[in-house]
């Protein structure tokens, strides 16, 4: 799975997005928001906002004129300008913001480090737009209690040749957030967790969204013949105990915040070093 094939895979229908992983925004977005502590009047920056799941969250927080996002995908940035009327949608990747340094009381990015080509350069990148002061904040999956997903590469393991998928993929390890953040040289960095939820009305509401080739399940389930794919559909239904009755999923992601220095905490001499004579 490479990087142009990852960034393919979220050139789909807003719509195909939503039902696989939007339906986790309206539990994840205040979550993440409230993690990083965003509230009235605040000028935010929603990283590869994707469709705008968490915008949407913002625009409810600070207002639509206080919001601006950034998103590579043509479909997904589309989709958010439409959904959030009046916030600044641009295309562009967080490695090569479009912005003026300072300009934002917070910068965060929702499920988006793992994509990054250089998440390091997309974080300073971040820091840089925010304030001294302001906060930069990551959220990511935690693949061990990320129901959706746990259950889909569980089943896809049944089938020999079945890929990593998401595993590996930065953000997705306790700690990885934390040293991203204090790498870029934040500081007050904390990493927590956050938690999330999607109602499903049965297998096939669950299934579906899978097979429509986004992120690196539906890029898997792409990857596969018929065959292979109704085997890995049989293992993943087996994943359930009643398949055919409405359920709902936990899901769980890591989420770091950190502080952009002020300028007097810049100039402050590290504690250990010896005073002057
Ligand atoms: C899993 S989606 C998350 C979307 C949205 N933040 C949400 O929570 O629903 C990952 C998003 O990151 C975007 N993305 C990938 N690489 C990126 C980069 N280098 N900079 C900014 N966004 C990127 C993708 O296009 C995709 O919309």
């Amino acid at each position: 799975m490479t990087d142009t094939e990852m960034a393919r895979s979220f050139l789909a229908p807003a719509q195909g997005y939503d039902a696989l992983m939007g339906r986790y925004l309206p539990t994840l977005g205040p979550a993440f928001a409230d993690a990083a502590g965003i509230g009235p009047h605040q000028r935010v920056l929603d990283v590869g906002c994707g469709p705008g799941g968490l915008t949407r969250e913002l625009v409810a927080r600070t207002g639509p004129g206080n919001v601006a996002a950034i998103e590579p995908s043509e479909p997904f940035g589309q989709a958010c300008r439409e959904r959030n009327p009046g916030v600044d949608v641009r295309a562009g990747i967080a490695e090569d913001l479009p912005f003026a340094d300072a300009e934002f009381d917070a910068a965060l990015a929702c499920l988006v480090v793992g994509f990054m080509s250089d998440a390091a350069a997309g974080i300073a990148e971040m820091a840089r737009v925010t304030r001294p002061g302001g906060v930069v904040a990551a959220c990511f999956w935690d693949l061990a209690h990320m129901q959706m997903l746990r259950r889909f590469w569980a089943g896809a393991a049944e089938l020999a040749g079945a890929g990593r998928g998401e595993v590996g993929l930065l953000g997705s390890r306790e700690g990885d957030l934390f040293a991203l953040l204090t790498g870029a040289g934040l500081t007050d960095v904390h990493e927590i967790t956050i938690e999330a939820r999607a109602r499903y009305e049965n297998f096939e509401d669950w299934w579906n969204p899978l097979t429509l080739g986004i992120g690196p399940a539906g890029l898997y389930v792409r990857s596969l013949d018929d065959e292979q794919r109704r085997a890995v559909r049989d293992a993943c239904r087996r994943q359930f105990t009643a398949p055919d009755e409405p359920f709902t999923l936990d899901a769980r992601a890591w989420c770091a915040t950190g502080r952009r220095p002020s300028v007097s905490e810049r100039a402050a001499p590290p504690a250990s070093r010896p005073a002057p004579e």
